[in-house]
């Protein structure tokens, strides 16, 4: 599969830097580096999307400092990679609220969405402010006004129609890759997800590399998707009615 969809929870910023004895910060500031390294190996292995989870709406609740440093990081990230993104063919698109991320971080990030709205080597999305509850509620919402004007019917709602409000019609994810050994979903692309596969790592997010990246896709290609289907091999199952000569 060369055209997948990648969703990565980075998660173990914090444990890092406690196991380097270091501020939290540090922790997130080591993250940058995977996220170099994980862009710029992504679209060689067969990745086309690549959703990546950097700050979730409930992340609000941490320290002031912290979420200060974040969006600084946010910032220098979109500042200093713009120009080697668009030379690798990346194209930036920030999903999530907007309406609160600090003003200075956001013009960076909407820069670096006008410099690379042309490229297709690879879609990366990073979930900023994000939650995936919210954008259901959001993407309802949205219908909901279509039906109050009159330009949508109740009963032309369907999963697909809800598909394109949510996410613009961007595939659903096949594989779902946490960091630091959480075996959870942090309301991270819900609906997206509905036939993901999901690979927890115990590796910290800072410590990822491409290396744990092609581990995880060998992973995934091992497995078997169903979609409620049979496997491809199954032998034609034995006929519903039995033989009337048989009973
Ligand atoms: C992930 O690392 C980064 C964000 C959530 C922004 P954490 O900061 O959650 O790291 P741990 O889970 O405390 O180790
Ligand atoms: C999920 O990690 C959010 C991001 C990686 C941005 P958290 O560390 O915030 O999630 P919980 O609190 O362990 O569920
Ligand atoms: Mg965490």
């Amino acid at each position: 599969m060369s055209n997948m969809h990648v969703g990565i929870i980075m998660d173990g910023n914090g444990r890092w830097a406690r196991t380097q004895r270091k501020p939290r910060w540090r922790g997130h500031l080591a993250g940058v580096e995977s996220v170099r390294d994980i862009v710029r190996a992504a679209p060689d292995l067969g990745i086309a999307t690549l959703t990546l989870y950097a700050f979730s709406s409930d992340n609000w609740k941490r320290p002031q400092a912290e979420v200060g440093r974040l969006f600084w990081l946010l910032r220098e990230y979109c500042a200093r990679e713009r120009a080697e993104l668009l030379e690798n063919g990346v194209r930036v698109t920030g999903i999530g609220r907007r309406d609160r991320i600090p003003r200075s971080a956001l013009n960076e990030l909407e820069r670096t969405e006008c410099a690379t709205s042309g490229n297709d080597r690879l879609n990366l999305r990073l979930a900023i402010d994000y939650s995936s509850q919210w954008e259901i509620a959001r993407a309802s919402r949205d219908l909901a006004h279509r039906v109050e004007q009159g330009t949508l019917a109740a009963e032309e709602i369907s999963t697909d129609l809800l598909t394109k409000a949510l996410s613009g019609g961007v595939p659903p994810v096949d594989l779902l890759v946490r960091t630091a050994g959480e075996q959870r979903i942090s309301d991270f692309m819900l609906w997206e997800m509905a036939y993901a596969e999901l690979y927890f790592t115990t590796v910290l997010w800072p410590d990822f590399r491409r290396a744990d990246l092609t581990r995880a896709l060998a992973d995934f290609r091992r497995r078997e998707r169903r979609f409620g289907g049979l496997p491809a091999h199954a032998a034609p199952p034995p006929a519903l009615v039995p033989d009337a000569r048989a009973v």
